[in-house]
């Protein structure tokens, strides 16, 4: 198959769209964000990407907290309104009929609709070009108690997760596997083997 080669872009898929709020509970903005991921496993650390221009841009530089919320295919209508107003002059939190929750760790609040979110404190502002990275500790993991099991592991299988490729959204399909699935299945199929042709032999 011949394959083409385009000039360099910020095409990454599937990504997160996740929706980030800032400010306190009772002054609250929402904006949506794709450029983010986790950098670090101790601490915990994260970033989003954000354009100077945007009203959140300043309420997180000032307070350096924000909130990562995690989205689902019952919020896209809401993630991508967020994403495409703006809190200059719209009260989007209020629009969008979200709920708005005190956070245990940050000023800014949780979206309760959200299954699970990402309390966060800046720790460094890198300007990039286009967007300025913030670079921040997860201080607290938010989540909805009907995705925490039996065995208090966090399972958001039933929670509806979405995703966002090269600008459009798609709910996450079936699962297909689980983390180290691939050697373990080998290995159970090594020992099969080996019984198999022991019991041949
Ligand atoms: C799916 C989607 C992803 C987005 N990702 C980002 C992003 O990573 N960084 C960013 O600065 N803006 C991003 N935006 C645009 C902002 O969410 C948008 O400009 C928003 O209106 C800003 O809100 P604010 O002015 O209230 O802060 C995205 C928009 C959408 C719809």
């Amino acid at each position: 198959m011949a394959r083409k080669i385009l000039a360099p872009g910020t095409i990454l898929a599937p990504l997160p769209a996740v929706m980030v709020s800032c400010g306190t509970t009772e002054k609250a903005n929402v904006l949506t964000i794709a450029w983010t991921g986790i950098i670090n496993t101790k601490p915990p650390m994260t970033y989003i990407s954000v354009r100077p221009s945007r009203h959140s841009y300043d309420i997180i530089k000032e307070s350096g907290e924000f909130v990562i919320n995690l989205t689902t295919s019952k919020l896209v209508h809401e993630t991508d309104f967020c994403g495409v107003r703006s809190g200059r002059d719209t009260d989007k939190p209020a629009k969008c009929r979200l709920h708005l929750e005190e956070a245990s760790a940050v000023s800014a609040p949780v979206i309760a609709e959200s299954p699970l979110s990402l309390e966060c404190r800046v720790t460094e502002i890198k300007p990039l070009g286009t967007h300025d990275m913030f670079i921040a500790e997860i201080v607290a993991i938010n989540v909805d108690e009907r995705y925490i099991d039996s065995k208090g592991k966090i399972n958001l299988q039933q929670a509806g997760l979405m995703a966002y490729s090269h600008g459009e959204y798609f709910s996450l399909g079936r699962k297909l596997g689980e983390f180290g699935y691939s050697v373990a299945k080998k290995a159970k199929n090594k020992s099969y083997n080996h019984s198999a042709r022991n019991k041949r032999k």
